[in-house]
């Protein structure tokens, strides 16, 4: 399959907001910051559910609801699901080897199937959820220590998983090499603009990085490097492993022992390839969602403890299989997924607003509020407001194939906390949380991080911290 031609993507286009020449409706794209606000005002003002916007030149359709997204990427996947020409990201970036920058084809299908069986349900329950569990109990613990450093801790812990379940590699400091290669990457994206002039004019490509105007070259070279750099040093380090036969199995090993899936691509580079994709920054912005949730709706969190107090008792900390008798929690982890967005509107060839869809009035009463009793049966709906992450995971062929891991790490972190911690506002007012998330890029392929909020934690009762110490210690042994 190839990517779907432009003309035939113009010919289908919904109705949008009328379109200068040239830069086309860039400057109707909501920027500045909480965009899927702006994205959901214009879907209602228009009257339309699916609103179309070019942005020099790419083709953007925002999708406000659940059915349009259904009725377009579930149903008519093989058009909406491919990616367009990505000079800017592709070309100059170098990320045509990147799974989510793929249009559909041989390759997409290669990629992708690696991956959802990497990540499928009886693998994450097998072979993940332990080192979940590992780093979730190794991140508590290090809260305990510096309570101030929230984001840090949280980034230490998601890296420290992946990377140990992609390359077998054991993290130990928050200055891991490789964590740090990937971290450089994510940061750069969030900086730089994926898409600029050279998606209208792709002749503009060939442009020598010291040309006056020339800064997406400088840009795009640094992000080439960077890029190259997180893929390829883990690889290396790996291979010299699995040459002393020392590596610890891993996602990584098993490619590189197999044959490639892709012809006309080695297996070392398929493998490489393949792991760069996985690291995602995307949990650590949903956990501080979850933090800041918490810090503001106090008797949600109240309530929650009373649960795990009754289910987990103060003598250890919750499980995955505890998850069962904690619906509370299980809710309260559906409600950060519904509550703030955190993947990228992405912009590439239909961005799922699916901030819109988790804010849908007609859907979810008071959708602006941390509510997770909102999912439990009620007279008049039996089976409750729907589940979030259908819309929050994506749909069709681009569903996020990490979804069911993801959804583990998530329970666990906040079962976690929540046990150990009370998170709270130091400024004890509802009122003061001017948080922005998003950074108003045309393109952004990074996570929707929230900005700095204030907040406070403190062990819950005053066996917590040996709790976590002990479990720590218990967890490392099993596991080494
Ligand atoms: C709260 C956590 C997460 C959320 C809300 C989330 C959400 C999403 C969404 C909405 C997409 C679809 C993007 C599109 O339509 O183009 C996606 C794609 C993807 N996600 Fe996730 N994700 C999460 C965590 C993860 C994790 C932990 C991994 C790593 C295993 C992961 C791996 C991927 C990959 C590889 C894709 C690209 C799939 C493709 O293009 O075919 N995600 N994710």
């Amino acid at each position: 399959m190839t990517p779907v031609p432009d003309y035939k993507v113009r010919k289908h286009f919904p109705p949008g907001p009328r379109q200068q020449p040239l830069v086309g409706n860039l400057k109707d794209i909501p920027s500045g910051g909480n965009e899927w606000d702006a994205y959901e005002a214009l879907g209602k003002k228009c009257g339309i559910d699916v609103v179309y916007f070019n942005a020099l030149g790419s083709h953007l359709v925002v999708l406000n609801k659940f059915e349009a997204a259904r009725e377009l990427l579930d149903k008519k996947g093989s058009i909406y699901s491919s990616r367009p020409r990505l000079v800017m990201i592709n070309e100059l970036w170098g990320w045509d080897w990147n799974l989510i920058m793929m249009p559909l084809g041989k390759a997409f299908q290669a990629y992708r199937k690696v991956v959802q069986q990497e990540f499928q349900p009886s693998v994450v329950a097998e072979s993940h959820r332990i080192i979940i569990a590992r780093e979730t109990i190794a991140m508590l613990g290090r809260l305990m220590k510096t309570p101030d450093r929230l984001p840090e801790h949280l980034k230490q812990m998601a890296g420290a998983t992946i990377m140990a379940i992609t390359y077998g590699h054991h993290v130990t400091s928050a200055d891991d090499e490789f964590v740090a290669l990937a971290e450089a990457v994510r940061e750069h994206a969030e900086k730089t603009p994926g898409s600029s002039i050279v998606d209208v004019i792709p002749l503009l490509k060939y442009l020598p990085s010291w040309f006056p105007g020339a800064q997406f070259q400088r840009d795009a070279e640094i992000m080439r490097r960077l890029s190259l750099d997180m893929r390829l040093a883990p690889y290396n380090a790996v291979k010299k492993l699995i040459d002393y036969g020392t590596a610890v199995p891993s996602i990584i090993t098993r490619l590189i022992q197999s044959e490639s899936p892709l012809e006309g691509v080695p297996a070392g580079e398929f493998a490489m390839n393949a792991a760069g994709v996985i690291y995602s920054g995307i949990t650590v912005s949903a956990l501080l969602n979850f933090a800041l949730a918490m810090s503001l709706y106090p008797e949600v969190q109240e309530r929650a403890q009373q649960d795990l107090d009754r289910v987990v008792g103060r003598d250890r900390l919750p499980t995955f299989e505890d998850r069962q008798e904690l619906p509370y929690v299980s809710n309260l982890v559906k409600e950060t997924l519904r509550w703030k967005a955190v993947s990228p509107l992405a912009l590439l060839l239909t961005a799922r607003c699916n901030s819109a869809m988790l804010h849908d009035e007609s859907v979810y009463t008071s959708p602006h509020e941390f509510d997770p009793n909102r999912y439990n049966p009620t007279p008049k709906r039996p089976t409750g407001e729907p589940d979030p992450s259908r819309a929050a995971f994506g749909f069709g062929r681009r569903i996020c194939p990490g979804r069911y891991f993801a959804d583990d790490a998530l329970f666990l972190a906040i079962a976690c906390m929540l046990h150990v911690f009370k998170i709270s506002d130091p400024s004890e007012s509802r009122e003061r949380a001017q948080v922005q998330w998003s950074s108003g890029l045309v393109r952004r392929v990074s996570p929707l991080v929230p900005s700095p909020f204030p907040y406070k934690i403190i062990p819950r009762f005053s066996g917590a911290q040996d709790l976590s110490r002990v479990s720590e210690r218990c967890i490392m042994k099993a596991t080494r």
